[in-house]
């Protein structure tokens, strides 16, 4: 069976996906973290992979960048091959002061300048939420490795590049732990079809005092958040 965007047999993936933007992070949970990956899906280099974890089967798929892109993938994850639980592993800019490069963020709510969810919350305001048994899990592991993490509201944003400075004041009055770009269509495609899903950010940047990781780092701190999120699911 294919779709339009992923070439993977029918029973190709686990109940369980982990989606970081960038296929090669993709690629590199899989040879890093997972047992006998293999690759099942590579539809325009979007490459996605299923193994094990402690004997647990898990999927890691890209989901490349913005809300159209990961709702597209997450759409066809969810309807054609009954994957259950979506969990975007990604990045973030910071906006509080008080949080930092390297900090994890669990997105428990997802707020956003997308229209997306009021299309198809037939034009209301839909609360974009990540599941609170994925949300706990990743919390809990955390408390209990010692590792520090904030949960709270990101932002979704469809404009990487956005020089608003009194926006970016309004996200920081309102308790916005950090901007990226795909949790809220992913918690919408996940309410639309009643299955699970939560975001895990690394902070990357800091938006407000225009502080940025090398790739170095980036990649240390990718490590680590996907390492929280497997140690928490699996
Ligand atoms: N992802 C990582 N940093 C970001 C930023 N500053 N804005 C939007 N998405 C991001």
């Amino acid at each position: 069976m294919t779709t339009p965007h992923i070439n993977a047999a029918k029973d190709a993936f686990a109940p369980i996906c982990l989606l970081p933007g960038d296929p090669l992070r993709a690629e590199f949970i899989a040879n890093s973290f997972l047992t006998d990956a293999k690759q099942v899906t590579n539809v325009r280099n979007m490459l996605g992979f299923t193994g094990t974890y402690k004997g647990v089967p898990v999927s890691v798929m890209g989901s490349g960048m913005g809300i159209p892109s990961c709702s597209i993938y997450a759409t066809e994850l969810i309807r054609f091959y009954g994957v259950k639980q979506l969990v975007r592993v990604g990045s973030c800019g910071a906006v509080q002061p008080d949080i930092n490069l390297h900090d994890i963020i669990l997105a428990q709510g997802a707020s956003t300048d997308s229209g997306v969810n009021r299309q198809r919350f037939s034009g209301l305001d839909f609360a974009a939420i990540a599941d609170f048994g994925l949300l706990r899990k990743v919390a809990e592991q955390a408390e209990q490795t010692n590792l520090k993490v904030r949960v709270g509201n990101v932002f979704s944003a469809d404009l990487f590049y956005q020089d608003d400075r009194s926006r970016l004041e309004l996200l920081r009055k309102y308790g916005i732990l950090g901007v990226e770009m795909e949790a809220a269509g992913l918690y919408g495609v996940a309410a639309e079809h009643g299955v699970a899903a939560l975001t895990v950010l690394t902070v990357s940047d800091h938006i407000a005092r225009g502080e940025a990781m090398s790739s170095s780092e980036r990649q240390i701190g990718f490590r680590d958040m996907v390492q929280l999120t497997l140690d928490a699911l699996i």
